[in-house]
């Protein structure tokens, strides 16, 4: 297995948490080093200008959502300007994708080619950790897994923005991101929204993930699932989560900070000080829940709600002993839709993508479907490798300008 192949699984699921788990410089650098709010930490410092905006989904998260209305250089006259949504994935928030420069970063990039750019923090993380009733240090703050996004955030989201905006929206998300914007329009959300479909890391089918780490972990989340299923809150920097991962690595033979050397070092388009950013700023915390839900389209390669494990809970919540399955079949054949996926990216593994695609996107439309193959990227370099603005970005930017 190379480096690159270990920073392939370090940017999802679970090396993010590996790498955490050896970040104590972010720790003492305090947790505001990057400012208040992610206008003043990653937006305004580089002379764009950025609103902030609070929006409630209907299950009562209140998500932190920045708007770079415009870029450095003014468009002067009467131009309407398209929305976009930035959505980013799982243990992670929208300060990710402002690592690079503005010239690298994808939010910025295409501000800078008019576009009205919307970045969503998901429930949980850092900004976003503000409820009308719960408080994020209950447990029932995080019963919720990906349903609940699909269910309640994205609409949310996608509600806020059309109102403000009044257009139809593109939509942009990287690994988990893409998973709920998948599940969403298989349930026929904002389907009557959305403009078009950017899919970075796309991530659906999980079963055919071949990198060691992942498949340990992913197995050890599940059987060990009940010594953390006490614990709601999925943070990457708690004790639980750091003595959690240390026994994957003691399982498994893998010096993890040898690995965490390792792989700050090495790889193909990772910029160093883009990656202590990363360190600095991420990882953030999830629900358990969601991370459970994962392992469970893992273990069993299909797209289902979340499996309660009990007959009892199932019926409960679905009225039926299974929970139903998503169908992605469903998605509608003429949604303008970019996929971009890696031939180094472990979590969003090449056979998982091609199975998405051979199994649901067969009768697309064959203008509406670009799919872009990038041998060497792995997970994490779709959000901040250094040459991603000119292998992916451009190509992104001029999608999302093609009249269809
Ligand atoms: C801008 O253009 C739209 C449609 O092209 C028009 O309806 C609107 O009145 C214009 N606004 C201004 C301020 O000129
Ligand atoms: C999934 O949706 C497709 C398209 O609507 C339909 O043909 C197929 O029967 C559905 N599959 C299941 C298992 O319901
Ligand atoms: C990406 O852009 C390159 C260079 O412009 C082009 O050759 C390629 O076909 C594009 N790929 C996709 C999937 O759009």
């Amino acid at each position: 297995m190379t480096f690159l192949g270990l920073m392939n699984s370090a940017v999802l699921i679970l090396c993010v948490i590996i790498l955490t788990a050896y970040s104590h410089q972010a720790q003492a650098l305090g947790p505001d080093f990057f400012g208040e709010g992610l206008c003043a930490s990653s937006i305004t410092i580089h002379g764009y200008k950025c609103q902030e905006f609070e929006v409630t989904t209907k299950d009562g998260y209140i998500l932190s959502i920045q708007r770079i209305l415009e870029g450095r250089v003014k468009v002067f006259g009467n131009v309407t300007k398209e929305p976009v949504i930035l959505q980013h994935g799982v243990l992670v928030d929208g300060a990710t994708w402002f690592l690079n420069s503005p010239e690298q970063n994808l939010p910025m990039i295409l501000a800078d080619n008019g576009f009205d750019v919307w970045v969503v923090n998901s429930r949980g993380t850092k900004y976003s950790r503000k409820h009308t009733k719960l408080d994020a240090s209950s447990q029932e703050y995080w019963y919720w897994s990906f349903d609940e996004l699909v269910a309640y955030e994205m609409p949310a989201a996608f509600d806020f923005v059309s109102k403000e905006t009044g257009q139809k929206i593109h939509f942009v998300g990287h690994s988990m991101g893409t998973l709920t914007a998948l599940l969403s329009l298989a349930e026929g959300k904002w389907e009557n929204q959305v403009k078009s479909v950017v899919l970075l890391s796309p991530i659906a089918y999980l079963s055919r993930m071949t990198t060691l780490i992942g498949a340990i972990a992913t197995r050890s989340l599940l059987s060990e699932g009940f010594t953390l299923l006490g614990i709601a809150e999925f943070d990457p920097k708690g004790v639980p989560v750091t003595d959690f991962v240390q026994g994957i690595c003691v399982q498994s033979g893998l010096n993890c900070n040898d690995l965490f050397t390792l792989i700050r070092g090495e790889n193909c388009c990772l910029d160093k000080s883009a990656f202590d950013d990363f360190m600095k700023v991420e990882p953030q915390s999830s629900s358990t829940r969601t991370l459970f839900h994962l392992s469970q389209i893992v273990r069993t390669d299909a797209l289902s709600k979340f499996d309660f494990q009990s007959p009892r809970l199932n019926m409960l919540h679905y009225g039926r002993l299974r929970p139903p399955a998503y169908n992605l079949s469903k998605i509608p054949n003429n949604i303008p839709i970019f996929m971009s996926y890696g031939g180094a990216d472990a979590l969003s593994d090449i056979a998982d993508v091609k199975k998405l695609l051979n199994d649901h996107f067969q009768d697309h439309d064959k203008d509406k479907l670009s799919v872009q193959f990038i041998e060497n990227y792995a997970h994490g370099d779709y959000m901040f490798a250094t040459n991603a603005n000119e292998l992916v970005y451009k190509n992104v930017t001029s999608f999302l300008k093609h009249k269809f």
